[in-house]
């Protein structure tokens, strides 16, 4: 069976780690690129963890560094939930390998025109380098087969009311990728909520990883976190192991790998606002068909969850 060719544009980020992890473990998959984005933390943060997991997972690909900072709004960041260095605090081995002289953006069109129209792209933080590659190529299109995003939300968002933090840090982005032509499944935010962790069973799930264990270990210390969250939104004490936790980028890896499997869809006009005062960042999905617009969003609604569960034990358990 043919491999996937795959690049993954993303913003690591403990998340991102974890579908990277996937699609480096997956036969389905062959990993060509790992392009970086400002995003959860700098571009300089997310470039260092993206070579040092590359490493430390031997990928065989290469690395390149995308855009610093969104195209129009201000530079934003999640280190809030990421931890300043983007890993949760779970430092690993420096990288021997470099990234590309090459930008994200040229190394992503290169890449793609080899791939006789197979390349599938990965997006798992704000879309910024894959819509100044759409910009500066405006063929780059004919060369992906589809983009599985993470981003975007049919209901509310997490960094403001309306948007989820990937669009929410470059609109102007998502709105060029989503007037782009090229076919898009997205695994929002209330996709990734529906698929969330009880923290005992991210914690069975990650007690298969061997190299991994270190750094899974600290991603669960770091969770913690979420623990008097979750008590001062139940009214109660609550325990780690009970408290739902999300590992948001892993459905858009599961949304490819499981794709033709057990993954479900429905279609819908999506579109980004760019100008809403309190709006800015919202992914408006054409429920009505008010826009009277073809679909441009495979929108993931439904996924085998023991599948998508057994993905990441696989996955974590592979590298040792
Ligand atoms: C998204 O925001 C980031 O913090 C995560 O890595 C994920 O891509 C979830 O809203
Ligand atoms: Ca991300």
């Amino acid at each position: 069976m043919r491999k996937i060719p795959v690049m993954i544009d993303c913003d690591p980020g403990i998340d991102d780690s974890v579908a990277i992890m996937m699609l480096a473990a997956s036969e389905k998959t062959e990993i060509k690129a790992i392009t970086t984005t400002h995003g959860n933390v700098g571009l300089e943060g997310t470039t260092k963890n993206a070579l040092a997991l590359k490493d430390f997972l031997g990928i065989d690909c290469v690395v390149a560094k995308g855009a610093a900072k969104p195209m129009i709004v201000p530079l934003k960041d999640a280190s809030t939930v990421h931890g300043v260095n983007g890993l949760g605090g779970y430092e690993l081995p420096p990288a021997v390998s470099v990234a590309e002289k090459e930008p994200a953006w040229d190394v992503m069109y290169r890449l793609a025109k080899e791939a006789d129209g197979e390349m599938v792209l990965v997006v798992l933080g704000p879309m910024t380098n894959a819509a100044l590659t759409i910009m500066k190529y405006p063929d780059f299109g004919k060369y992906i087969k589809r983009i599985y995003m993470m981003g975007g939300s049919r209901d509310y968002g997490n960094h403001s009311q309306n948007a989820e933090f990937n669009i929410w840090g470059d609109p102007h982005a998502c709105r060029v990728v989503l007037n782009s032509g090229i076919p898009i499944t997205m695994a929002d935010l209330r996709f990734g909520a529906d698929y969330c962790f009880k923290g005992a069973e991210l914690k069975e799930i990650f007690s298969h990883a061997k190299k991994l264990k270190p750094m899974l270990d600290q991603v669960i210390k770091h969770d913690h976190q979420w623990v008097k969250f979750a008590e001062a939104k139940a009214g109660r004490p609550m325990t780690y192991d009970e408290i739902e936790t999300t590992v948001y980028d892993s459905t858009a890896a599961a949304c490819l790998l499981l794709d033709g499997d057990c993954l479900e869809t429905e279609d819908y006009y999506v579109i980004c606002e760019t100008q809403g005062t309190e709006t800015e960042g919202q992914t408006i999905f054409d429920y009505k068909g008010h826009f009277g617009k073809e679909p441009n969003v495979q929108l993931a609604v439904r996924m085998d969850k023991e599948k998508y569960f057994d993905l990441i034990r696989t996955a974590v358990a592979h590298f040792e």
